[in-house]
């Protein structure tokens, strides 16, 4: 795939997975913002399309000559694509979530002379996103995923018709969709209150744990929702225009 300024940012993510890190360090959105193309989002960043196009080749043309033989996300069966996200992604979140958790009341308690004010701001989109992500999750594996494995299944013949209890499969993923911006918008205002995760000067051992495990989370996270929303929702429903309701 050629990329240039009209490339869909999530088109060269779902090709050329190593491009992110660019993007992450260039306050490009591939995740909720993954449909503008390269030319707007570039705008936006006050960056030159042009040159940043050229950089995310140079990136793509390393990955694809690194690249051996092993089936991209993209390539995958959605059940399997499904199990990798519950296995890779969901389970990374059940449980650095609590653990951050009881991280983040630990240095809330040590620093709360000098930091306590920033730290207890942190904690309420942190408390939110944590309440938020866990239903979600929890949404996603009890409802939408098992619907796209009945879905893929019946349409190889490997089982019954699957039963459309939420109406279409357009709805539930719009309203995943709906959570992930949500949940992006509560890892943003994080790094703004956090000051992007730089450490004070007199940060102990376990406040920079605290701030490496949530930008791990950041990351992890914004890997997660890049893979539903860009590659296992649409083809979910492009899989369900094909089962009769
Ligand atoms: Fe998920
Ligand atoms: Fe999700």
């Amino acid at each position: 795939m050629r990329i240039d300024e009209s490339t869909p940012i999530a088109d060269i993510v779902v090709a050329y997975p190593q491009t992110r890190r660019l993007l992450e360090e260039i306050g490009i959105d591939y995740c909720c913002g993954g449909r503008q193309t390269l030319e707007r989002a570039c705008d936006a960043q006050g960056l030159s399309p042009r040159e940043t196009a050229e950089q995310l080749r140079r990136i793509a043309e390393t990955e694809a000559a690194r690249k051996s033989g092993r089936p991209a996300l993209s390539e995958i069966p959605l059940a399997e694509l499904a199990d990798y996200v519950v296995e890779t992604h969901h389970t990374f979140l059940k449980s650095e979530l609590p653990r951050l958790a009881v991280l983040l009341q630990r240095v809330r308690t040590v620093h709360r002379q000098r930091h306590g004010r920033m730290l207890d701001a942190l904690g309420v989109p942190f408390d939110r996103l944590r309440t938020d992500v866990e239903m979600h999750l929890a949404k996603e594996e009890d409802i939408l995923f098992p619907l796209i494995r009945e879905m893929e299944a019946f349409l190889e013949g490997n089982g019954p018709e699957p039963m459309m209890y939420c109406g279409s499969i357009e709805n539930p993923v719009t309203q995943m969709e709906y959570e992930h911006e949500i949940a992006g918008a509560f890892l943003a205002e994080m790094r703004r209150i956090a000051s992007d995760y730089d450490l004070p000067p007199d940060a102990c051992e376990s406040f920079k744990a605290l701030y490496d495990g949530l930008r791990q989370l950041e990351d992890n996270l914004h890997e997660h929702i890049h893979i539903e929303n860009n590659i296992l929702f649409p083809k979910a429903v492009r899989l369900a225009a094909r089962v009769p309701i």
